[in-house]
């Protein structure tokens, strides 16, 4: 597995990177997952939300943040004021990542080399959408673009330049869900979406 890199495209347009990811074999994930599920959003947005990898729900229906996650997502964004056609939605792998335990499909983390195989795909759609907002949602997309030192529980809600961009890292929202204190999880959360709403 020499990573996604031999499988873009010729010509970068969101289209052609979209039906290329399709037929990725750059790391084992694409073996046991139902489909890649590749970012989406239009190509003009402004801010670009990175998350960590399709989940059960996102594997079955080929589209980011989907499922539980997304709910809380997308309620975020909107009690933020970040309008939906200003978002291109992401994740720093596009492939689900589980064990079986039964019948039941349980989510893996990534792992370093996996997230570095997928770069390819993340790298040409930041340099096609070129956002103004990059929001980091968790430490594997954190990972992926602010590198293996970076610790979104010190800079949470702080913007930091990522090439023309300004980033700023909050927890996945996922981790809102599993939160014992769920609620100031989420205020947490969304405090760091309002800072993303207002940094440009
Ligand atoms: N969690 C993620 O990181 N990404 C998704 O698309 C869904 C859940
Ligand atoms: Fe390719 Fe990424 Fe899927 Fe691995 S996870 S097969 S690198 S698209």
């Amino acid at each position: 597995n020499k990573g996604a890199a031999e499988f873009l495209p010729d010509q970068l347009d969101l289209d052609s990177l979209r039906r290329a990811a399709a037929g990725c074999q750059g790391c084992g994930l694409y073996a046991n997952a139902t489909q890649t599920v590749f970012g989406e959003g239009p190509q003009r947005a402004r801010f670009m939300l990175v998350g960590e990898e399709p989940g059960d729900q996102e594997d079955r229906q080929g589209h980011p943040f989907v499922g539980p996650a997304g709910r809380i997502l997308d309620k975020g964004l909107e009690e933020a004021g970040i309008e939906r056609e200003d978002v291109y939605v992401t994740n720093a792998v596009k492939h689900f990542s589980f064990v079986l335990r039964g019948k039941r499909r349980i989510h893996q983390k990534p792992t370093a080399g996996e997230i570095d195989a997928c770069h390819p795909w993340l790298d040409a759609e930041l340099t096609l959408v070129r956002p103004e907002v990059i929001v980091v949602l968790g430490a594997t997309a954190a990972r992926a673009l602010l590198g293996r030192e970076f610790r979104v529980t010190h800079y949470r809600g702080e913007p930091v330049p990522l090439g023309d961009a300004l980033a700023v890292a909050t927890v996945h929202p996922s981790a809102v869900l599993r939160a014992p204190d769920r609620d100031q999880a989420y205020a947490g959360f969304l405090a760091d979406l309002k800072v993303a709403a207002q940094v440009v």
